[in-house]
């Protein structure tokens, strides 16, 4: 399955008239245009904790696509085996291929990674402390030629304005919100196809989150990055993408385009926190979820 495997993604009338296209068709000539392909992929670590348990996704250029799920589902397990840095973290992938444009990564350093333009901004927001913005930016740029780096610092300046003003900062000073938005334009300026969010609203107060979520997506639209985003905000997450995944144990239990997520009962009382009469749910009624989950098997 996947974004273009349940359906071409065309819109269309009850008696199968052609409306629009809501994100490219995916036919098998297609199949190329995928950016990033997980297949069955099983992640342990220490050589034994099993963690990612055959999971499979993809997700095909130019899309915003979400990655849901609760705390240890595996989100950033899963961005650290795309990216590479699962070896830092005595993990390694013992089954299954991640593939961009069909061919492996596997064997390739984080640095190659980069390089072959996958790009992953780390949860928490790791950025230079004692560096400051610009300093930090500019070795967001190691694996790229010094060229262009000027423009490249305009782009990401045009991006995240509050990061032009305070480009002299010391980044440790920056606010949460700041210390993202540089997170973020360190990305932008290895120029990858994908960008890998993990977590962006992590301890965010809602008016920041929105306005870097909103950045994220002129990212996408005006420099047609993909973007990979891990989200625990499903409302959030749903609003942006054009196509989502849920996780839970370490593989997918739920697919589809955010309409067929936001449908289902179970992503709607326990992510979206909305009851059956719409109502908000509190997060002791929640608890009781567990006995229930009905995706599963
Ligand atoms: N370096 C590691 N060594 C051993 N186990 C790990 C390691 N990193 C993560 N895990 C375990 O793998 C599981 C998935 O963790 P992961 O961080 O991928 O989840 P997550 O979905 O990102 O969760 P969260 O929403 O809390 O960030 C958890 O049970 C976690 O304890
Ligand atoms: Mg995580």
């Amino acid at each position: 399955m996947g974004p273009f495997g349940a359906t071409d993604g065309s819109l269309r009338a009850t008696d199968g008239s052609f409306l629009g296209q809501m994100w490219p068709s995916t036919r098998v000539e297609d199949l190329r245009k995928f950016v990033l392909r997980l297949t069955n992929v099983e992640v342990r670590y220490d050589r034994v904790i099993l963690v990612l348990k055959g999971l499979s996704l993809e997700v095909p250029e130019g899309q915003i696509v979400a990655l849901l799920g609760a705390n240890g589902a595996g989100k950033s397990t899963t961005l650290k085996a795309i990216s590479g840095l699962l070896k830092s973290e005595d993990g390694e992938v013992s089954e299954g291929t991640i593939e961009l444009d069909g061919q492996s990564l596997a064997d390739l350093d984080p640095a190659d990674i980069v390089r072959r333009g996958i790009f992953q901004v780390i949860e928490g927001r790791r950025i230079f402390q004692h560096l400051n913005v610009e300093e930090n930016l500019l070795a967001g740029a190691h694996t790229r030629a010094r060229k262009t780096l000027k423009d490249d610092l305009q782009v990401v300046y045009s991006y995240f304005a509050p990061l032009k003003t305070r480009r002299l900062s010391t980044a440790g000073y920056l606010s949460g919100g700041e210390q993202q938005m540089l997170a973020i334009g360190r990305a932008l300026m290895a120029r990858p196809r994908l960008i890998m969010l993990d977590e962006p609203s992590l301890g965010l107060a809602p008016l920041i989150v929105q306005e870097i979520l909103e950045i994220i997506q002129r990212i996408n639209r005006e420099s047609g990055t993909t973007i990979l985003l891990v989200e625990q905000n499903a409302h959030l997450a749903l609003s942006l993408a054009s196509y989502a995944y849920l996780m839970e144990n370490g593989r997918i239990v739920l697919e589809g385009p955010p309409s067929r997520l936001r449908e289902n009962q179970d992503v709607q009382e326990f992510y979206l926190g909305l009851t059956e009469l719409g109502e908000h749910r509190s997060y002791r009624d929640i608890k009781h979820y567990k006995r229930r989950k009905r995706w599963l098997s």
